[in-house]
């Protein structure tokens, strides 16, 4: 019997990834790129052969087959684990849990079968729990790029820029809590089979990418800001023209998106990003948070500011 426990941070997407060209495989129909956060963290422990499957999730005992389903993945011969992992952070309301789920997952369960996968396999693995996951393997600046083998054994994430590269800050306004109402998986399969709009969306992504690389490479917020704001723009059209429609965004969405465009009509380099759900994640400097923190208060719950984070990592090996 062997106890591994690891950590892995959520990572917010600047270009995104909305939709699958292998639903069972997740192998992407456009590439990302992310940035591993800071602060929150998924912290999971996966004792391999124990007395039955049992999986307790945010303290609370579930019959998860998405999880049960990775571990067979691990090895389709396995014993019976054990999974207990939670989260500082909400749960399902479109702020990347299941990316830090999965790769803490990934890294505990492959340690504790005694595999040491090198971290593109391993990133791969991740990727087949949920898509986003694959990037939350490496911290800073992270691209995951189409891959071509049909297996999808070269789809996995790659790090371009390490946490230390450039000191950015996500300022996160949560507007509403609760889960989302409609799943990722769901959610882009909808907006592939019916938008209009899908096919201007993915022509997009690796022009998207490759724009976003370099303005990180050059540590050019304002050209890294504008194709972000591009890309989850164009994302949440083709989720809008969707049928039925998928407008994850609540007023206090809408409400804090114009804040942010007021603050760049004043000077202030902030740009905004939303993901699955109706949280506004807001890209600045560290030396214009208090001024964004500033405009979001009124329309935000709560408001948190992370930094670039580190890679997963294994921190008790029993
Ligand atoms: C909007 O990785 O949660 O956050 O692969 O179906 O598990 P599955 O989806 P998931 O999708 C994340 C979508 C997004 C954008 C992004 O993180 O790139």
């Amino acid at each position: 019997m062997a106890r591994v426990t690891t950590i892995a941070h959520p990572n917010i997407a600047l270009v995104k990834y909305w939709g699958k060209r292998d639903v069972p495989l997740n192998l992407p129909a456009v590439p990302s790129l992310s940035l591993t956060l800071g602060g929150w963290r998924s912290r999971t422990s996966v004792t391999w052969g124990a007395p039955a499957d049992r999986v307790v999730l945010d303290g609370t005992e579930r019959h998860d087959a998405k999880v049960l389903r990775f571990l067979d993945l691990v090895a389709p011969d396995r014993p019976p684990c054990e999974v207990v992992s939670d989260n500082d952070f909400p749960t399902g309301a479109g702020l990347a849990s299941s990316a830090s789920g999965f790769a803490a997952l990934a890294l505990a369960a492959t340690r504790a079968a005694g595999l040491d996968l090198p971290l593109p396999a391993l990133s791969a693995l991740a990727r087949q729990g949920s898509g986003s996951a694959c990037r939350s393997l490496f911290g800073g600046y992270v691209r995951w790029p189409l891959g071509e083998a049909p297996d999808g054994s070269d789809c996995h994430a790659v790090p371009i820029a390490p946490a230390d590269h450039w000191d950015l800050r996500m300022v996160v306004a949560v507007v509403a809590s609760g889960p989302k109402a409609v799943g990722s998986t769901e959610g882009m399969e909808r907006s592939r089979r019916t938008s209009p709009l899908w096919r201007t969306w993915v022509e997009h992504g690796p022009a998207d990418v490759a724009e976003a690389s370099a303005a990180i490479q050059q540590r050019d917020l304002e050209r890294l800001g504008t194709v972000m704001e591009a890309s989850t723009f164009r994302m949440h059209a083709t989720m809008h023209t969707a049928v039925p429609p998928l407008l994850y965004w609540l007023p206090a969405t809408v409400a804090a998106l114009h804040e942010v465009f007021a603050l760049r009509a004043r000077g202030v380099g902030a740009w905004a990003t939303m993901d699955a759900g109706p949280q506004v994640k807001v890209l600045c400097e560290p030396s214009d948070v208090a001024a964004v923190q500033e405009a979001l208060k009124p329309t935000a719950l709560q408001l948190h500011v992370h930094g670039p984070g580190g890679p997963a990592r294994v921190v008790d090996d029993a």
